[in-house]
């Protein structure tokens, strides 16, 4: 059924956004080889497929399935992982991809996770920071868009599982 969308991020904001992180993720990682891109499922599967169609630097895929939103829309108080990596990182460059940063739970347990396992460096990538809730020492290396502390979706973001498949990003109304 059709429902009128307040656009935030259109689909071009989204594309030129996406470009400069590939451009300042090559730069850091031009002497690397090849990186280890840990796409965060559900939401990061369109912004990590674009993102690694723009990077220079060559990436193999590894996916997990984090979940920390209890009815679509309330974040929970623990994070659930499905999954596990199927790549060995170890002494290898690991770059973990996230579509939306808020807390900063999902990518420190994450990053926790990954360096467990040895990596040589592991770095966190989301496409939007949701600044106002962030744990202090709980930064993204990179991140491209910010908002304050209101809920989006669209390009990969879901409200209660609808509208990931929507080109641009759009601001919930209550
Ligand atoms: P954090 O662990 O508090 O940083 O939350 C990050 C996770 O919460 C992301 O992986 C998203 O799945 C989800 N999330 C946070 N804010 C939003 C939003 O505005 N829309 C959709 N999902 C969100
Ligand atoms: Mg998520």
């Amino acid at each position: 059924m059709a429902r009128d969308h307040t656009v935030l991020f259109s689909a071009d904001k989204i594309a030129e956004t996406v470009s400069e992180l590939a451009v300042r993720i090559d730069r850091d990682h031009s002497d690397d080889g090849v990186v280890v891109v840990v796409v965060v499922l559900k939401g990061a599967a369109i912004f990590a497929a674009d993102l690694v169609r723009a990077m220079r630097t060559e990436t193999e895929l590894a996916y997990l399935t984090a979940s920390s939103y209890l009815d679509g829309f309330t974040p929970g108080e623990s994070m659930s992982l499905r999954g596990d990596l199927d790549l060995d990182v170890a002494g290898r460059d690991v770059l973990i991809v996230d579509d939306i940063i808020d807390t900063g739970r999902t990518l420190s347990e994450l990053s926790t996770l990954v360096a467990d396992r040895r990596p040589r460096r592991v770095a966190t990538a989301a496409l939007v920071s949701k600044t106002s809730r962030r744990a202090p020492d709980a930064e993204p290396n990179y991140h491209g868009l910010e908002i304050g502390d209101e809920f989006i979706y669209g390009y990969g973001l879901d409200w209660d599982e609808r509208y990931r498949d929507l080109p641009f990003i759009a601001l919930a109304s209550p």
